[in-house]
């Protein structure tokens, strides 16, 4: 049963980890597509995020001992960079949509990750993942409201809307889980609340500088 739940944290996160690639690389041509001041600086946000939330996760991982998976590192590195290349094409609408969407499975990616990091005793892990679930929470509310706004709402219907985002701390309780490991105190890798500053350049390739994560 340990061992069982073990090996789905450590896949959850190898798919989390290469997620993050592909996300990275898509949002970094999702923000130099869009005109506006504002998304393009919220959505460089959200970048910085993204790969602050892979370095979380490669972390993880290697606590555990374990290492992501090349083939899936590959696929979606391929992945990230063709959505960055088709935001160019496919106007203002559709990457908003498509992020949307995908960011909606993300919380759900993280609070399965805390589940089965409950179940396998590693209940230091829970905090960092639930705040990633809640980062995740954000991002898909942004770009719903974003989708939401635009006349093509009407036409493509919007996905799923989560529960509040407070339903994520209160439907992932773990009563083994100790007072230390309460909200930010339960991990050197908890920090994911913090914004990651993101340095205003006039060029995408510059390193997002590090976090306190
Ligand atoms: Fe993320
Ligand atoms: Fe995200």
């Amino acid at each position: 049963m340990l061992d069982d739940a073990r090996a789905k944290l450590i896949h959850q996160l190898q798919c989390a980890y290469s997620g993050e690639l592909a996300a990275g690389y898509a949002y970094r041509g999702h923000w130099h597509s869009v005109r506006d001041a504002g998304e393009r600086e919220r959505i460089r946000q959200i970048e910085a995020e993204e790969w602050h939330h892979r370095r979380l996760v490669g972390g993880l991982l290697a606590q555990l001992c374990a290492r992501p998976i090349r083939s899936r590192e590959a696929i979606f590195w391929i992945i990230g960079r063709s959505i960055a290349a088709l935001c160019h094409l496919g106007g203002w609408f559709f990457p908003i949509y498509g992020a949307g969407r995908l960011e909606r499975r993300n919380i759900i990616e993280y609070e399965d990750a805390a589940t089965f990091a409950a179940a396998c005793g590693h209940h230091e892990m829970i905090d960092c993942l639930l705040t990633m679930a809640e980062v995740e929470w954000e991002h898909e509310h942004y770009f719903r409201h974003k989708a939401a706004g635009h006349p093509f709402a009407r036409l493509f219907r919007l996905w799923e809307a989560p529960p509040p985002k407070e339903t994520i701390r209160a439907k992932n309780p773990h009563p083994a889980l100790p007072p230390r490991f309460a909200r930010g105190q339960g991990h050197p890798l908890s920090l994911t609340r913090e914004r990651v500053p993101v340095v205003l350049l006039p060029r995408a390739r510059e390193k997002v500088p590090r976090s306190g994560g």
